[in-house]
Order: C-alpha cells, then structure tokens, then sequence
C-alpha cells in the first residue's frame, strides 16, 4: 500500500479589474501587436488597492476547500507559494490559516517565484507521504503589479495578478501509475542564474520591495530547455509516455515558450491549457489557475494524468505528475 497525495478540489481567484494591452501602451511605449506577437498575453488582471496577496490566496483556497466538500478546520498544514508576500514575515500563509483553518495548523510560505506551486505541491506531497499530514492546502497567490516597474516596458507588459488553490487529500494507493494522486515531483535549482531575473530589493539590502529585472531572452533559452527536461524526468520515473499525458498545465509565462516545449516534447498542442493569454504571467499562481480553468470547463476530468511543470528566478524549476 503507498500513502498517495490526491487533489480533492482546486479554485481560483482573480482580482475585478482587467487591464488591457490598448491601456498598457497609454503608459508605456509598445504596442498590442508587440505584446500578442512576443508573448500571446491580451490582458492581466490586477488587484485593487489594498487588495493583498494573502486576501487573493484566501479566496481561491476558499473556493478550493468548497470544490473539495472540505471544512478548513479539517486542514492540517497551509502552504502558500509566493514571491509577493504581504509582509516580510510573518508568513502570509499564517493569514491564510486564521481565515479558514483551525488555531494551530500548520502554516509557511514557500518562495520559488514562478516555480513556488510545483514546490510547494511537492512539499505538502512529502508531509502526506511521511504521515505528517491527512488534508493539506498548497495555494500559488501573487501581486507581482506591486513589484513592477511601470516604465520598463521589456517587463511591465508581461505579469499580473491572482491565486489559484488545491485541497489535497492521504488516499491508499496501489503504488502505479494508475493511481489517483501525486505520482512525482522533481525539483532544480541553479543559483548562478541569479541575475538572469530578479528583484532588484529586499529587507537584507536595500530595506525596499523592489523591482522585478530581467535577461528575457537568456531566459527563455533555459526555460525551454529545462522545462523540457524536467518532464522528461517525470515521465521516466513513472514509466510512462508523452502520449499518456491527458493534460500539460506549464507554468503560464509566453505562448512561444509553451509552444517550444510543446513541439520539442511531441506533445499535440491541443492538450496544452494556456491561460497566459487572459491571466499574463502570475507567477506561483499560474498553474493552479490553469488547473482551476481546465478543471472548471470540464476538460480535466477525474482520472486524467496531468503533467505540471514551471521554470522561474533562481533559477529554480521542475515538475509534478499527477492523476486527477
Ligand atoms: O516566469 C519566469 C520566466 N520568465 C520567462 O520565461 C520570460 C522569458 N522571456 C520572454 O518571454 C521573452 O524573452 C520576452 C517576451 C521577455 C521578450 O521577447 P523577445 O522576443 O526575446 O524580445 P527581445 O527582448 O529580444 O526584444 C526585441 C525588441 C527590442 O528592441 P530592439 O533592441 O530589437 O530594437 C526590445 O527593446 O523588442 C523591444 N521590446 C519591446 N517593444 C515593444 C521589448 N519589450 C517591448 C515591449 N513593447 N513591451
């Protein structure tokens, strides 16, 4: 018999106000056409003011704990993924726990920036499997609007906001491939990339949040080679294939960056979900939003096997498979 971590329900949240590219080129120099050429993003939604990364992962967990029939008093550890957080401690996964959970779960931040769901899902995977932990949240929530700087227009463009959350829950597994539940997790890391892309503050140097900057080429080129890799891993260690992948729910940063992995995994673009389109790059929130988003239309259905995978700053990447 093998522990397996199984996602009982996902939800998302974006904030109201949508911001189109037609605006975006009313502040800044560029263009609708560059925007939807270099990256296929059409709009991003951004938070109100006062609206906190901790308010957004609130919503979506609260939409994921009801997707999942779950009380969150039944949750025995909250992990929220996050590079945006609402202070510098405590952890805004602590907000998290006070709104829905019960006084004394467990509660921590993961910082992995747009690799922070897979981390975390991994994390809360390991709980599960040690017997730590019956029921546990892994939310991705960001307010990267907050960390921008709106007059580099190479970076502004390209980022929003939202959250998107899982309920996940110990089931018994046969210890196959066939079973529901988290199968593999591979996480990477490379610390030499550190000024590839980065925020340019922080409470150790410079006592500010920050601005995000970013090599956007170079990271493109070691994105799609280590996405590309990274799924390779999962399908190795699972004995599976390309073809018995339902779903690939990538890290939503550019349509050609999805597009690229795509093509160089053989994988039919058609069982992509994109979502970069409407949501822009939302960091460690954007696969659980593109899991909520496939999940909500019906197209991911129990018993798929759903292939994540996402690349961010650090560098840090990797990748889950999982069997809805
Ligand atoms: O989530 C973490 C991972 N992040 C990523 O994966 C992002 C990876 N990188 C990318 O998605 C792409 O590299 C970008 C979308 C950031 C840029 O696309 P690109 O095709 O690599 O463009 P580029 O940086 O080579 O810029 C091409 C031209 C430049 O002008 P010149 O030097 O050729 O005259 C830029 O100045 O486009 C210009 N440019 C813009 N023009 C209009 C850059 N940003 C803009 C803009 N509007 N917003």
């Amino acid at each position: 018999m093998t522990i397996r971590t199984v996602i009982q329900g996902v939800g998302s949240y974006l904030p109201e106000k949508v911001l189109s590219n037609a605006e975006l080129a009313q502040k800044v120099d560029t263009s609708d056409e560059w925007i939807v050429e270099r990256t296929g993003i059409h709009q991003r939604h951004i938070a109100a003011d006062g609206e906190k990364t901790s308010d957004l992962a609130i919503a979506a967990v609260k939409k994921a704990l009801a997707a999942a029939g779950r009380d969150g008093k039944d949750v025995d550890l909250f992990v929220l993924a996050t590079a945006t957080p609402d202070q510098t401690f405590p952890a805004s996964a602590a907000r998290v726990q006070a709104a829905v959970g019960r006084p004394g779960a467990p509660s921590f931040d993961v910082h992995a920036v747009c690799s922070g769901f897979v981390y975390g899902l991994a994390v809360a995977d390991n709980f599960i499997k040690a017997g730590q932990a019956k029921c546990a949240v892994v939310v991705g929530a960001e307010v990267f609007s907050r960390i921008l700087d709106w007059n580099d227009r190479t970076t502004c463009v390209l980022f929003g906001d939202g959250a998107g959350a899982v309920v996940l829950n110990a089931e018994d597994g046969g210890g196959t491939s066939a079973d529901r539940g988290v199968l593999s997790t591979h996480l990477h890391s490379d610390g030499r990339y550190n000024a590839m892309l980065f925020v340019d503050g922080g409470p150790s140097t410079t006592q500010t949040a920050g601005h995000i900057r970013m090599k956007g080429k170079e990271v493109f080129r070691h994105a799609v080679v280590n996405l590309t890799e990274a799924v390779r891993e999962a399908l190795v260690a699972n004995k599976v294939s390309i073809d018995d992948v339902d779903w690939l729910v990538p890290h939503q940063a550019n349509k050609r960056i999805l597009d690229s992995t795509a093509q160089k995994l053989g994988l039919d673009p058609a069982k992509v979900i994109v979502t970069v389109d409407r949501h822009a790059n939302t960091s460690a929130a954007s696969i659980p939003l593109a899991l909520a988003a496939g999940v909500e239309d019906g197209r991911i259905k129990r018993g798929n096997l759903v292939l994540m995978e996402a690349m961010g700053g650090g560098f840090t990447w990797g990748s889950a498979l999982v069997r809805m």
